[in-house]
């Protein structure tokens, strides 16, 4: 070990030194991207081999508080490059995790320290951002809660993640991930879905009991409908950012990418059972059953509003609007000509390429972002989705609000825009840096729906 006298020596001969030994303070997480297996299926089925972090799914759940410096190093024990982008999270965009806009990808056998201050309380996720198809289908997803300094009481928090894998009959990672079906439809829709990788979580809560609940939607493209039964649930929070009036719900839509926090009261009797159920199309599935026992807890009152995070304030009739439009698959179809890498083409050459998507006239990256705003401004864009299908359109490093017919709505980072709708959003530019804005249907993503904002 050097001496405190060595070192401030060398480093005032090396200067370079200095920021590498800041960087190099221990790391708090390490999280390794790697082949696993694990029993994914039902107990009667094969063992599944996937793609975890730290050999579990979902990957290990990062339990942090707001205010803290996160410090994680990503390790890459895959034979393809990936990175880690921290969903939802107002980071620097160094930090993003976006290979080739705010980092080199990192390559198989390197690593990577991700270091930021946790700015926002609230429910996150983490997943690679390279190949995402394929890596975030494999398994390679995490949640990361980031704790209030003074959290509601509750008797109880679980964290539920859902997720939807497609499997072979024995219950291997069905490997259709060039699949131009569901590149052009609904995305890769699974044949199993799961909660905490189970099919089925199950437990006892005492009848009155009150419950912090975090879900979280994993899928690459399952749109979950959730109906909660033998509780009184509030929503309290969604993409990480409380509201300011917590919701009364009984169902809830939670697309690709989506969180949402709940507080929830156990209103069923013992001897009864209190449940979250997936609606779906062939039929309604229970995902979370719990027994409920007594003695009764003396019910409370509604709850009151998380603590909030320090959003800016938005002024959107002030702001510059610019329009986006959703164009392409099935259905509808490409018009006969678009640009694609930087030139126009004609659509039959987008489809032997996999580009079914356009947005606003061009699939994939465009050179230039689709808004260059300068810093402190606040942008609108009105998405106009003239598909066929929904699209979770995601904002890094900002959160947004949705203008509403009166009013705004809650701040999100997702938001699921119906086909044929057209739904307003805006936000505060005050975050520096080239921040990708694209649909979280990874399938969608990858065969056209990517677009980016530039905050200068
Ligand atoms: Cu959750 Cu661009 O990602
Ligand atoms: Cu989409």
């Amino acid at each position: 070990m050097p001496t405190r006298r060595a070192f401030i020596a060398g480093a005032a001969s090396l200067p370079a030194l200095a920021p590498a030994a800041r960087a190099s303070e221990p790391v708090s997480h390490v999280l390794r991207a790697a082949p696993a297996t694990v029993q994914l299926a039902p107990a009667d089925f094969p063992l599944t081999p996937l793609w975890a972090f730290n050999g579990t799914v979902p990957g290990e759940t990062l339990r942090l508080r707001q205010g803290d410096m996160f410090r994680a190093r990503l390790e890459n024990g895959l034979d393809q490059p990936t990175t880690i982008h921290w969903h939802g999270q107002r980071l620097p965009n160094a930090m993003d995790g976006v290979p080739y806009m705010t980092q080199a990808a990192v390559m198989p056998g390197d690593s990577f320290d991700y270091t930021f201050r946790l700015r926002d309380a609230g429910t996150f996720w983490y997943h690679p951002h390279a190949n995402s198809l394929e890596q975030i289908s494999r398994g390679l997803a995490g949640v990361m809660i980031v704790a209030e300094a003074a959290p509601p009481e509750v008797d109880a928090e679980e964290v539920l993640v859902f997720d939807d894998w497609r499997l072979t009959e024995d219950a291997q990672i069905h490997p259709s991930f060039n699949s131009r079906h569901d590149k052009s439809h609904g995305g890769r829709l699974g044949n199993y879905i799961t909660v905490n990788a189970r099919p089925e979580v199950t437990g006892q809560q005492v009848s009155g009991s009150r419950l912090r609940l975090r879900l979280v939607n994993t899928a690459t493209a399952r749109i979950f409908r959730l109906r909660l039964d033998g509780v009184r649930a509030w929503i309290v929070a969604l993409d990480a950012m409380p509201l300011d009036v917590p919701e009364e719900t009984r169902e809830l839509i939670l697309a690709p990418a989506q969180r949402a926090d709940l507080i929830v009261d156990v209103t069923a009797q013992p001897g009864e059972e209190a449940m979250i159920a997936s609606v779906e199309r062939d039929g309604t599935y229970a995902m979370v059953t719990w027994a409920v026992t007594g003695p009764v807890r003396t019910a409370r009152t509604a709850p009151s509003a998380l603590p909030p995070n320090d959003m800016p304030r938005l002024a959107p009739d002030d702001a510059r609007s610019q329009p986006l439009v959703l164009e392409g698959g099935a259905m509808r179809g490409l018009p006969e000509e678009a640009v694609w890498k930087g030139e126009r083409q004609a659509a039959r050459k987008l489809i032997e390429g996999g580009q079914f998507w356009l947005f606003n006239g061009v699939a994939g990256m465009p050179d230039t972002p689709l808004v260059e705003a300068s810093l402190g401004e606040t942008i609108r864009i009105p998405i106009t989705n003239r598909t066929a299908f929904p699209h979770a359109m995601h904002l890094h490093g900002m959160h947004f609000r949705e203008i509403l017919p009166v009013g705004l709505g809650p701040w999100r980072d997702t938001l699921l825009v119906g086909p044929d709708e057209t739904r307003e959003i805006a936000f505060v530019a005050d975050n520096p840096g080239n921040w990708m804005f694209h649909c979280h249907m990874a399938a969608h993503q990858m065969s056209g729906m990517m677009n980016w904002i530039r905050v200068i």
